[in-house]
């Protein structure tokens, strides 16, 4: 069926089979593989992309429920050669160890900041808590996200 949605920005048209989750039209129809393929079943967070703003797992939706929609990988979260204070702060804070939780954090984090510029310990908790990560223990991901958002608010 045909598809047009907003893509980090640009107009996108296109042919998509009715059952292709929105996963594989992101990273297998349009090569953006910045979303990571978990564990396929809505549990690590790994593929979380934005729909309309809300972070959504993108193994969990056939890409049909995109048409219409405006919708943010972890691809349009830079502006050119400039990191997100997200990005930034995630590298500052050394909250990246292998880094395949990562896109997901960051676009779970995006989607708080978008809300609530000045997010406690506990709300930003309660943002990633459908991200699982393997290797940082969490506290540095959580200051990374309070260090952003300070950027953003002193920006
Ligand atoms: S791959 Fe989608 S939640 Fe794990
Ligand atoms: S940095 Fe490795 S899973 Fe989070």
């Amino acid at each position: 069926m045909e598809l047009e949605f907003i893509l980090n920005g640009e107009a996108v048209r296109m042919d998509a089979p009715p059952d292709m989750r929105a996963l594989d039209l992101i990273r297998d129809v349009l090569g953006l593989t910045g979303t990571k393929e978990g564990c396929g079943r809505g549990e690590c967070g790994a593929c979380t992309i934005l729909v309309n703003g809300v972070a959504v797992n993108s193994c969990l939706i056939y890409a049909p429920k995109l048409n219409g929609k405006t919708v943010m990988t972890v691809e349009g979260l830079a502006r050119g050669e400039k990191l997100h204070p997200l990005q930034k702060a995630f590298l500052d804070e050394g909250a990246v160890q292998c880094g395949y939780c990562t896109p997901g954090m960051l676009m779970s984090a995006k989607a708080l900041l978008d809300e609530n510029t000045d997010p406690t310990e506990e709300e930003i908790e309660e943002a990633i808590g459908g991200n699982i990560c393997r290797c940082t223990g969490y506290v540095k991901i959580i200051k990374a996200v309070q260090r952003a958002a300070k950027e953003m608010r002193d920006e």
